[in-house]
C-alpha cells in the first residue's frame, strides 16, 4: 500500500495514473509505481515518462493533499504560477523551445524531466494527470484519449506477444470486446474467469501471466471485486493488480490502499459530474 501524506517516500516508490476522455472530459488510468518494475522494456516512453516524473510530481502533490478532497479535486496538481492565474493555464501548443541542443538531447534522453513535444507532456495535460494521480494517493499519471485507451495502454505496456492476463469476465462492454476482440491480435490473451473466485484466479495464472484485470465494481452487472484477496493474489504471483476504479471513482474506493498496483479511470462517466 501506498500512497498516505505521511509517508512521502513509499508514495514516490509506488503509484502512477493516466487520464484521458472520449468525449472531451477526461478519462483517466493509473499505476502504483512498483508497477515500473513489472513493464517490459518496451514499455511506451510516456509510461517511463510518467513514472520517471514522480518526483516533480511529489512536490505539487504534498501541497494538494494537506487539502481535502473536494479541494484536491478543485485545485489538485496547480500550483498558481507568476502570472498568479487561479485557473489552469491552457498550453496550446504541439512544440517546445530548448535553451540548448545539449538540453534538448537531454530531455529526449530522458537523462532530465522537461517538456518535449506536446504528444508526450503538456503543462496542462500535466495538472490533469497530477490531480488524478492525488486523488487516487498515487504518484504519477498518464493522460490518455479515452478510458478504453487507457485499458489499452495499460495492457499492452505490461504484456507482450505470447504473455496473458487474467480478466475479470464481468467488465464493461467496450472493455470486454477490447481484451476478447482486439488484444488477441497482438498475441495477449485475456483470461477471463469468476474474478470473486480467488481459487479460479489463482488457477489461471501461469508463467506468461502478467497482470489480474478487475472493476471495483462492475458495469453493468455490479459484481463487487475482493480487492485485498486480489491484490495478495497478484503480490504472491509477482504481478500487478489492475484496477478499473471508473464505478466507484477515487472519492468512493482507492484502489491503492486494498493492493492495487494500476488504477485505470474512465472520466466520462460519474468523474465527469465532479469536473
Ligand atoms: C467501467 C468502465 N471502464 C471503461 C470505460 C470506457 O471509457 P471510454 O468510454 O472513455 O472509452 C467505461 C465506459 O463507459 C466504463 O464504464
Amino acid at each position: 500500500m501506498l500512497l498516505r501524506s505521511a509517508k512521502p517516500a513509499l508514495k514516490a516508490a509506488y503509484s502512477y495514473v493516466a487520464i484521458g476522455s472520449s468525449v472531451g472530459r477526461p478519462a483517466a488510468i493509473g499505476i502504483s509505481g512498483a508497477a515500473k518494475s513489472f513493464l517490459p522494456p518496451t514499455a511506451s516512453g510516456a509510461f517511463y515518462r510518467s513514472i520517471s516524473s514522480t518526483t516533480q510530481l511529489q512536490m505539487s502533490k504534498d501541497a494538494d493533499l494537506v487539502r481535502g478532497f473536494e479541494s484536491i479535486c478543485l485545485h489538485g496538481g496547480y500550483l498558481p504560477d507568476e502570472t498568479t492565474s487561479r485557473g489552469v493555464p491552457l498550453y496550446r501548443t504541439a512544440p517546445y523551445v530548448f535553451e540548448s541542443s545539449d538540453k534538448a538531447a537531454k530531455l529526449f534522453a530522458l537523462e532530465e524531466l522537461g517538456n518535449i513535444y506536446t504528444r508526450i507532456m503538456n503543462p496542462t495535460t500535466d495538472v490533469l494527470e497530477q490531480r488524478f494521480a492525488a486523488m487516487e494517493g498515487g504518484a504519477a499519471g498518464l493522460a490518455l484519449s479515452s478510458g478504453t485507451a487507457a485499458a489499452f495502454n495499460t495492457v499492452v505496456n505490461l504484456c507482450e506477444q505470447g504473455d496473458n492476463f487474467v480478466s475479470a469476465r464481468n467488465l464493461y462492454g467496450g472493455t470486454y470486446t477490447q481484451f476478447n476482440d482486439i488484444i488477441p491480435k497482438f498475441g495477449i490473451n485475456a483470461k477471463f474467469v469468476d474474478i470473486c473466485d480467488p481459487q479460479a484466479v489463482k488457477d489461471a495464472i501461469d508463467d506468461k501471466t502478467r497482470a489480474i484485470f478487475c472493476e471495483t465494481v462492475s458495469n453493468p452487472a455490479l459484481e463487487i471485486s475482493p480487492l485485498e484477496e486480489l491484490g495478495e493474489i497478484a503480490k504472491e504471483a509477482g504481478i500487478p493488480l489492475v484496477v478499473d476504479d471508473t464505478f466507484t471513482t477515487p472519492y468512493l474506493t482507492k484502489p491503492f490502499e486494498w493492493g492495487g498496483e494500476l488504477v485505470v479511470l474512465d472520466c466520462d462517466m460519474l468523474l465527469s459530474i465532479i469536473f
